[in-house]
């Protein structure tokens, strides 16, 4: 594995042995690596878990973190994208993280730079570090995928979490459903379509998804009361879920929009434990690019070795 940018670029095998390696990433304070390791973290959109779980996993590595703050950028004097990363490459980073507002920008920078990189979310496009920890999270609860039913609801259009996770449960053989509203379905997405009040009595998840204003157009400003009771998870819905259910979202969450507020850490929900699961999928995916190139010390963690994949 050169790069993570597209969870497509992924086997079933290779899925899950990341998910396994995330499991066995415990922070157990052994340098994992040979060599002194520096990561650009080049975020060009806002973020708060994504970015800091990266930093977190990052110092847990033992990793040194460069500092990038795209509002006191050299690309406030005009520097592009791509010479800010050939930059971070020229300086010394042995890895980039990329978060950009234009798809494929990690894909075609990975296709540019010659230090790995990393998809933090490109536009509308993928996400593959968030279906990781989602990934995680669902086979924690239930140690498969085959035959799962998992509803993935909210603004489909817009979501890079949807595309990236609707193709990996796919690829590990989950039955994937899809609920929004007519506007916001993907014809791109070759999956069943299913009103919300279906899927909360049939499927074993609802991942809920952030209507994602910021991607819309001004006039499409939507009613968040009547959103809620048409299209998101109330507690009527919820208390028509399986018993065994539960709820996600890879947050930040509008409580009240696509969830009413009270459910957010009920039961039910793994919202935070997503978050959790976050700081290890992405130690997982970091040591797996460096194991991948023989840089990492192979005792790291010797529960992980036997299903190493190249
Ligand atoms: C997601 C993202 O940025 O795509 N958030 C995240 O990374 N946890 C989802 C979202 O913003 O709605």
């Amino acid at each position: 594995m050169d790069h993570f940018v597209s969870i497509k670029d992924l086997t079933d095998y290779e899925l899950m042995h990341l998910i396994k390696l995330s499991d066995k990433m415990d922070n157990n304070g052994d340098a994992p690596f040979k060599e002194q390791l520096f990561a650009g973290n080049l975020f060009f959109e806002p973020s708060t878990r994504t970015k800091m779980s990266f930093l977190v996993a990052e110092r847990k590595l033992g990793i040194e973190v460069l500092d990038f703050h795209n509002e006191t950028s050299s690309t406030k004097k005009g520097e592009s994208v791509y010479d800010t990363a050939k930059t971070f490459e020229s300086i010394g980073a042995s890895f980039l993280v990329i978060r950009h507002p234009v798809n494929n920008m990690a894909q075609q920078l990975a296709e540019q730079i010659n230090i790995p990189i990393i998809n933090a979310g490109d536009g509308t496009g993928e996400h593959p570090t968030q279906c990781l920890l989602d990934l995680y999270t669902i086979y924690q609860e239930f140690q498969e995928f085959q035959g799962l039913n998992i509803a993935i609801a909210g603004d489909i259009k817009h979501s890079r979490v949807a595309r990236s996770n609707a193709y990996a449960l796919q690829t590990l053989g989950a039955n994937v459903f899809l609920s929004c509203k007519k506007e916001w379905q993907d014809k791109s997405l070759d999956f069943t379509y299913m009103e919300l009040d279906q899927a909360v009595k049939t499927c074993d998840v609802i991942m809920l998804l952030r209507v994602q204003e910021e991607r819309h157009k001004q006039h499409d400003r939507l009613n968040k009361t009547s959103y809620l009771s048409q299209y998101g998870l109330t507690k009527e819905r919820a208390n028509n879920m399986l018993n065994h259910a539960i709820i996600m979202h890879p947050a930040p969450v509008n409580r009240g929009v696509e969830i009413d507020s009270e459910l957010v850490e009920c039961k039910q929900s793994r919202i935070f434990k997503q978050m959790e699961n976050g700081v290890k999928a992405r130690m997982a995916v970091i040591y797996h690019l460096f194991q991948s190139r023989g840089i990492s010390y192979g005792n790291y963690n010797q529960k992980c070795q036997p299903s190493i994949v190249q």
